[in-house]
């Protein structure tokens, strides 16, 4: 049975960013909290998984309160608890898991395991609860979903339903951008490093290979990203200084241009209304800008708070499970690979 103002505590921990969030209705965003690790993890350029889940030990328990009292609730206002069960770190997914399971034991609501990926495409959903609301996402839709672990292109026939038409073979796009930036000596993580660099630089300046995989919706990001290293190679060679601006724009370029390409083809094959980009990539401001202007569908790309992660998105697609009563038993387990379909 549904809740008419049903509202949802979502807690993150897949990754590197400790968040916890309460929505209400899968659309309104009554708080969203996010510590990030970032600076830790930056020194390593990249994410250090043991460290990581030792720092959502810490943040957990203070993260979950900033979202109840900046939502102005306590806990036993909230309907249920949804918690992303996976894809991600163990040891990290585990603090999260955790500690959702430890609050439904203690108040009786409900615990819902909810897909990250499956929260990036639900970030299309959100707005901010003193914002004028947009319309939705209507079905079917297709979304890109680029993040630093995953670049799918997703086929959504209703809620909750989803059809992976294709994923990346190798790198995933955030990846390759993470990868890519430490060549070019930028800091973690890579995709704003490269997006900043490529302002000030032509992405004519070199061609990368632009790998459509023809005849699949597969994505790989690897042969560019090795592109990048052999020309930076050579350029070292012949002892000149790394033109980092330029090779930025242009590596940035390959990558945007397939995704978009790549997209707006299965948009057209599959028919669908309207398509949903998501995930961490969805902030480059080129992406948004190409896919924006060359798409002849409605384009649904969340505001910048909510493509990297956050827990609102998750909250958000817990609140589709609770309407329809899926919900999981507390002796789930974390799943850290967990295909979308
Ligand atoms: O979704 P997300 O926050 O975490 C994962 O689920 O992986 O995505 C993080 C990824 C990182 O690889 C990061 O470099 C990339 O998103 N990213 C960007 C931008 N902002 C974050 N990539 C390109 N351009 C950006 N502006
Ligand atoms: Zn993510």
């Amino acid at each position: 049975m549904s809740n008419p103002t049903a509202r949802i505590l979502g807690i993150e921990t897949s990754c590197d960013e400790t968040a916890a969030s309460v929505v209400s209705d899968g659309r309104v965003i009554q708080s969203n909290v996010v510590a990030s690790q970032v600076d830790l993890h930056a020194q390593y350029g990249g994410v250090f998984p043991e460290l990581a889940s030792r720092e959502h030990v810490k943040a957990i328990y203070p993260i979950v309160e900033q979202a109840l009292e900046q939502a102005h609730l306590n806990i036993h206002d909230i309907d249920a608890l949804a918690v992303t069960q996976g894809p991600g770190l163990a040891g990290s997914l585990v603090v999260g898991m955790n500690m959702a399971k430890g609050l439904a034991l203690a108040t009786g609501k409900p615990l819902i395991g909810v897909n990250h990926m499956e929260g990036h495409i639900y970030s299309a959903w959100l707005y901010q609860a003193n914002a004028t609301p947009h319309q939705p996402p209507r079905f079917p839709l297709l979304a890109l979903l680029v993040s630093g672990g995953h670049s799918e292109l997703v086929l959504m026939t209703d809620h909750l339903v989803y059809e992976r038409l294709g994923a990346t073979l190798d790198d995933a796009a955030g990846e390759a951008f993470d990868k890519v930036a430490r060549l070019l000596d930028l800091s973690y993580p890579g995709g704003p490093s490269i997006q900043k660099a490529s302002q000030t630089g032509s992405s004519s300046s070199f061609t990368f290979p632009r790998a459509m995989m023809e005849g699949t919706w597969d994505f790989s990001f690897s042969g560019v990203k090795t592109a990048v290293l052999r020309t930076v190679e050579a350029l070292q060679e012949e002892g000149r200084a790394l033109p980092v601006e330029d090779l930025a724009a242009s590596f940035q370029d390959a990558v945007v241009d397939v995704l978009v390409e790549k997209t707006l083809m299965a948009a057209e094959t599959h028919q669908v209304r309207e398509i949903v980009v998501a995930g961490g990539v969805s902030a480059n401001k080129r992406l948004r800008e190409k896919i924006l202007s060359e798409s002849s569908r409605p384009v649904h790309i969340p505001p910048l708070f909510l493509c990297t992660d956050n827990a609102a998105m998750i909250a958000g697609a817990g609140y589709f499970h609770y309407i329809r009563e899926d919900f999981s038993p507390l002796n789930i387990d974390v799943l850290p690979t967990w295909p979308l379909s």
